[in-house]
């Protein structure tokens, strides 16, 4: 099978895999309202392209919190997954460093975030879910810090877990052999026995602690040495909030559309988020990133990079390592193609005045 685009990986992903796992990966809160709208609201902007822009070459490389990347598009936080390859994040992080690109690693990884690390070409930024052992919590932050994490992203959008419906007619659960390996020192590295529906559902509601406020930021921001950086922003107030608390980026995300349903699409609460932030902190944004245009829209914008969720998950299950490359670099020459179309030959010269 010719894997030309990224939807082709997810049909040779939806063959690789079993129902628990691709269910999980794909699947979004209730009626998913927001997962479509997340793909539908990049659909729904046109590029008014330049003409005659003279440009032989295209210069995609960026620089995020200090790191070279060589395009603007990095790994989004995502659980599990060695349900996906049994490397798991290793290879993850790998085909990322392949790409010239960085990865965000979530709380719920596989495999220990210091072997990540390690084996790590590029920046990790540790993605932080507070739970309601705070010994843990801080424990975590330390560990990713000395780790030699980049970042840490706080995830602002889940105090409780959406109802993701196949998950619970599946009883989503981690077979043997799988732990969430940065919580199993401290005794949280499976789901609950039986919880009668998703185990993930039963583990977040019952670990994580739901109250988290703007306090718990001060805290991060004071207990962190690397940058702080805030995922699941949606709104202009919110993220004007987190500059004045000390964040260093944002993530304007809906979690892929897995959380509040009918929630704003990403691409749509982006300006507003630009606008209110005045260039105090970085905006990044992830949810539905399919295509280079999709890129070059969330850039025109105002985002500095974006996330791919789903899209590494299927490159991983197609192909470990390379697949996760592979997706990357299709992804890398979907956007010099829109750039060199759109007559820009540096992330700067995509501007405003492109997208309508
Ligand atoms: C996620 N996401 C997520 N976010 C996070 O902060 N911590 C996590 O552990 C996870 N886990 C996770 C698992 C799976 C299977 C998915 C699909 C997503 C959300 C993720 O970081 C990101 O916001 C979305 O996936 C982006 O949307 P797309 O690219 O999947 O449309
Ligand atoms: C998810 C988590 C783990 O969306 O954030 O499944």
């Amino acid at each position: 099978m010719d894997l030309v685009n990224v939807f082709d990986f997810e049909e040779a992903a939806r063959a690789a895999l079993d129902r628990n796992a691709f269910d999980y990966y794909l699947h979004g809160a209730n009626d998913e309202v927001t997962l479509r709208d997340n793909r539908a609201a990049f659909d729904r902007i046109r590029l008014r392209y330049r003409i005659l822009a003279g440009i032989r070459d295209r210069d995609l490389t960026t620089l995020l919190l200090g790191h070279q990347l060589s395009m603007p598009v990095l790994a989004a936080p995502t659980a599990f997954h060695k349900l996906a390859h049994p490397d798991g994040e290793l290879a993850t992080v790998a085909g990322v460093g392949a790409a010239g690109t960085g990865m965000f690693l979530s709380t719920l990884s596989t495999v220990a975030m210091e072997e990540v690390v390690a084996a790590a070409a590029g920046p990790v930024f540790f993605q932080l879910y507070i739970y309601k052992d705070r010994e843990l919590t801080r424990d975590l932050v330390a560990r990713a810090v000395a780790a030699g994490c980049s970042a840490i992203a706080l995830t602002v959008d889940a105090p409780v877990f959406g109802k993701r419906e196949p998950d619970i007619r599946n009883r989503f659960h981690l077979p043997e052999g799988i732990a969430i390996e940065n919580a199993a020192p401290a005794g949280y590295g499976g789901f609950p026995d039986d919880p009668g529906g998703s185990g993930l559902t039963g583990y977040v509601n019952s670990l994580m602690d739901p109250s988290i406020s703007w306090d718990d930021l001060e805290w991060l921001v004071a207990a962190s040495p690397i940058p702080v950086l805030i995922k699941g922003v949606v709104r202009g107030d919110d993220a004007a909030r987190c500059a004045e608390h000390g964040a260093s980026g944002i993530v304007v995300s809906n979690h892929g559309g897995r959380q509040l349903d009918t929630s704003i699409a990403t691409i749509d609460a982006l300006a507003e988020v630009v606008d209110a932030v005045d260039g105090r902190l970085d905006v990044l944004l992830d949810g539905g990133v399919r295509r280079g245009t999709d890129v070059v829209k969330a850039l025109a914008l105002g985002a500095k990079a974006v996330l791919l969720g789903r899209p590494i998950l299927w490159g991983l299950a197609v192909d470990g390592s390379r697949g996760v490359q592979a997706v990357l670099d299709i992804i890398r020459d979907e956007l010099d193609t829109a750039m060199a179309l759109c007559g820009a030959s540096t992330l700067d010269e995509i501007t405003p005045d492109l997208v309508v």
